[in-house]
């Protein structure tokens, strides 16, 4: 076989700096996946360019080797450091976006993150979700309706937060109650959701590993904004995950993750001399489901 053989279709010659991404994309058989294909040859491409454009060193490919590696090293089964590393390179956010174009009034979605735990108990309209006794109570109230504002019956609302600590109940084991700031809520024909948790908390995203390290290399900070997340489906509805922000946050414009969107900023109200010593009202707008092909 010679070095100007054809391959999949493409001229390939032996690589060189200028025909690197035609020598490569070139190797893609016939009986490829298209999509695959379509999708490897764009990225390498990309890739292609960027070390061009940077005239990576020798060094830098190593350290970028090595960065990959670690990044691997330090998952596990309750860490995930390449969904991280996509949330802070903003790729979670882009690939959320593409996926859910949303036309006002739907509720736009945001990044999911990772600390949902699904099959979390199915609590009473108005119960507490904060079972450590930490942090300023606040009472989180609203409607789920559809874009003509029709009330949406049999919504299953699922919210999880931190604690007033900073830290999710995963993150803690042993330490906060299991399933504390968290709760799944149906709608009845009213559409309407309430429960009591507690005004969230700003906190770092886990910073402690490599994806921490490229962010202070970056003069980055780990910060996200204080948060409740939500994660509402009903029947003939496309999922919607999203959170609500608290106004007034110090990290609103500068979240770790990129996951603030301007619509999706609550009133956080005070109550003077209530029990409970916050309020946020926030109205869920669902999408109709996809038709499918
Ligand atoms: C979160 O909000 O829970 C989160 C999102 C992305 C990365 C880390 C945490
Ligand atoms: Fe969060």
């Amino acid at each position: 076989m010679t070095g100007t053989e054809r391959r999949g279709g493409d001229v390939t010659g032996y690589f060189t700096e200028q025909n690197s991404v035609e020598t490569v994309n070139g190797r893609t058989g016939p009986n490829a996946d298209p999509r695959l294909a379509h999708v490897m040859a764009s990225l390498v491409r990309h890739l292609h360019n960027f070390v061009r454009e940077v005239e990576l060193t020798q060094d830098e490919w190593e350290i970028g080797i090595d960065f990959l590696t670690r990044t691997g090293q330090i998952c596990t089964h309750e860490r995930q450091e390449f969904i991280l590393l996509s949330d802070t390179l903003g790729v979670s956010m882009l690939v959320d976006a593409i996926n859910n174009r949303r036309t006002p009034p739907a509720t736009e979605n945001t990044v999911f993150g990772p600390f949902h735990v699904e099959g979390c108990p199915v609590r009473q309209m108005g119960d507490s979700i904060c079972l450590d006794g930490k942090g300023e109570t606040c009472l989180f109230a609203g409607r789920v309706t559809d874009l003509d504002g029709k009330p949406i019956s049999g919504a299953r609302i699922d919210v999880w937060s931190d604690n007033a600590d900073g830290y999710y109940d995963v993150q803690q084991p042993g330490i906060q109650p299991q399933w504390n700031n968290r709760g799944v809520f149906v709608t009845g024909d009213d559409g309407q959701y309430s429960f009591v948790g507690i005004k969230p908390v700003s906190y770092p995203i886990p910073d402690d590993g490599p994806v921490g390290a490229m962010l202070a290399g970056l003069d980055r900070h780990p910060y996200r904004p204080a948060h409740m997340h939500y994660m509402v489906r009903a029947e003939g509805f496309q999922k919607l995950v999203t959170h609500t922000f608290v106004g007034g946050d110090k990290y609103l414009e500068s979240d770790a993750v990129f996951g603030v969107k301007q619509t999706l900023v609550a009133p956080f109200t005070k109550l003077d001399g209530e029990k409970t010593e916050w309020r946020s009202d926030y109205d869920f707008v669902l999408m109709p489901a996809r038709q499918k092909r």
